[in-house]
């Protein structure tokens, strides 16, 4: 079994995985910023993936920012905009860098970080470096829009063993929740063939082991974090809410934020 570093793999088959994803995220995303995301011409994709909200904002004539720490996700999203034209191509900027310390060339107006990114950092004190980062990069008036997963869903959801079985890769997904220290840790044991094998009747598969980590945070923990950061008018919905009905979906499993920096420093 060969350890491997975080997002490698899930990198490679992230789009597969996740294909319910885009279109859960934009429906989410257009019912939180009504009003907001058409007058909206900068933004800030925040652990980006491989791009695929990114590239969607910028279809809307907007300038995107797109960051990501894992190098796989950060390359396949440099694949998929490559493919694009030149003057959508030309709107985007993608870099890995991690949310917790980054800078942009310029403030932007929106700052995304979807698809409980933000759960993804290894330390509860990280949230507060997030927050800052993003109050530094917003211009005055600027939002900062974010979903997260809640004690309660990791509590209730952290798969025992999900099984998934596809034809070129099979993934056994069990995870470790934490309560007292709002940590989980959820462990990804892929199947992958084996290059040099194959017999008649079957394939040899290997066996790679990859974990990702993830913190969670109760409502008031985010809202004073929020606070301290210098964010105000914050208002908070239950996924159910936001996002297109789904089997599955409970109420206070995850959590969609959407916060405000003030227009001016003494605004409260
Ligand atoms: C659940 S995925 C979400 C990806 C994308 N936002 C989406 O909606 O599909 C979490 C992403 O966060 C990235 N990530 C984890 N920790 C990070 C960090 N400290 N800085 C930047 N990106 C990070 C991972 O590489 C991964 O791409």
């Amino acid at each position: 079994m060969t350890p491997r570093r975080p997002y490698s793999l899930l990198a490679r088959y992230y789009d597969q995985l996740t294909r319910g994803a885009p279109r859960m995220n934009r429906l989410a995303r257009e019912k939180v910023l009504r009003g907001i995301l058409p007058r909206v011409r900068t933004v800030c994709d925040l652990g980006c993936g491989t791009g695929t909200a990114a590239i969607e904002l910028a279809r809307r004539r907007r300038r995107v920012y797109a960051l990501d720490f894992s190098p796989e996700m950060v390359r396949l999203a440099r694949r998929k905009v490559r493919r694009l034209p030149l003057r959508l191509r030309s709107r985007l900027h993608l870099r890995r860098a991690d949310i917790r310390a980054f800078r942009l060339p310029e403030r932007v107006e929106l700052v995304t970080c979807e698809f409980a990114t933000l759960n993804h950092v290894p330390h509860k004190s990280d949230l507060a470096l997030v927050c800052r980062a993003v109050a530094r990069a917003l211009r005055p008036g600027g939002w900062f829009l974010f979903d997260i997963n809640t004690p309660k869903g990791f509590a209730e959801q952290t798969p025992g063993g999900h099984w998934v079985d596809r034809r070129d890769f099979k993934l056994v997904m069990h995870g470790h929740w934490d309560a007292r220290r709002s940590l989980c840790a959820l462990d990804l044991e892929w199947f992958l063939p084996a290059r040099s094998a194959g017999g008649p009747r079957g394939r040899l598969w290997r066996h790679m082991h990859e974990r990702v980590n993830h913190v969670a945070w109760s409502n008031a923990e985010l809202r004073r974090t929020l606070r301290r950061a210098g964010f105000r008018r914050l208002r908070v919905w239950d996924g159910v809410d936001v996002r297109p009905p789904m089997p599955g979906a409970r109420r206070g499993y995850d959590t969609y934020y959407l916060a405000q920096k003030p227009q001016q420093r003494s605004q409260r």
